[in-house]
């Protein structure tokens, strides 16, 4: 086929894979935003490349005109999350959307693969807009956690070195870090509440910072300076103390001050 041809038929899933990608850094955003913890941590998307695709046609025995239809792996997006917990979380999201329907759902989390693979796949279709009206397309999305993600990244790529075939000793030790990375993940999901702890008061302690900031910042455009640099001084000090409570009632404190000023200047 020519290489125009193939353009005009990946330009579809070219669309899914951004669209998909903004909206899945967007629940991460609306989650952040929120003071929360999001159950996704990063997401990655691909769209297959033409010869993964041959290959696939050639192994699975597809007609070049029915790859569309026949292989639903050409949109991808990888959804990472930090604990097992979150995967499941993001499933439940995913479901609850109205613009992808899930046609296909695999959990190798509960059924492992015998090579040691771990992750949840969803097979959804999704509309796009294109030139020619409303296109349904396959996207496959792939929920794992960060640990899964190591292991399989680099038993792909030893896959991939040794074209499939894979020594048994190599695959022995795989076998065992597929072990290892299982555990690693159970652990971490035992201190899980009290890394989200953690987590939630660093990211409330952040964004009061850079709340406290943007004021100071502000009031340099309209109060005195000597008066602004005694109130940045008193933010140092109270920075350095590590106290949540502190910060958060200095934020208060200059949120009134800003509020004066803003007054006067209107
Ligand atoms: P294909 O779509 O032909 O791959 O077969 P399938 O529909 O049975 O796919 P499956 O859901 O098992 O896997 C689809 C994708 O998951 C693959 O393209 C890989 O990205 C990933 N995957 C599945 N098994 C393994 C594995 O053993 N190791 C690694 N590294 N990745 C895997
Ligand atoms: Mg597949």
């Amino acid at each position: 086929m020519e290489i125009q041809l193939w353009k005009e038929i990946l330009m579809p899933y070219e669309l899914a894979v951004q669209e998909l990608e903004v909206k899945f850094n967007h629940i991460i955003k609306d989650y952040r935003s929120r003071n929360m913890y999001s159950p996704i941590e990063t997401v990655n998307g691909r769209v297959k490349s033409i010869s993964s695709i041959l290959e696939k046609c050639r192994k699975k025995n597809i007609a070049i005109e029915n790859i569309t239809n026949e292989i639903e792996d050409i949109a991808g997006i990888r959804i990472m999350c930090q604990f097992v917990e979150d995967i499941y979380k993001v499933v439940e999201i995913i479901k609850n959307r109205s613009d992808m329907e899930i046609r296909q759902e695999k959990d190798y989390i509960e059924n492992v693969k015998p090579s040691g693979y771990r992750s949840y796949h969803l097979i959804v279709t999704y509309n796009v807009e294109t030139m020619e009206g409303t296109r349904k397309i396959f996207a496959e999305i792939q929920i794992r956690t960060l640990a899964m993600n190591f292991w399989a990244t680099i038993e792909h790529s030893l896959q991939y070195k040794y074209r499939h075939n894979i020594p048994e000793h190599i695959k022995k030790r795989l076998n065992a870090a597929a072990d290892a990375i299982l555990k690693l993940d159970e652990e971490m999901s035992s201190i899980h509440d009290e890394i989200m702890d953690a987590q939630s008061s660093f990211i409330i302690q952040a964004n009061i910072v850079s709340e406290i900031l943007n004021n100071i910042q502000n009031l340099y455009k309209v109060a005195n300076k000597r008066e602004v640099v005694k109130i940045q001084d008193e933010f140092f000090e109270i920075y350095k103390q590590n106290d949540l409570e502190q910060l958060i009632s200095f934020a208060k404190q200059l949120d009134i001050i800003a509020e004066g000023y803003r007054a006067q200047n209107q």
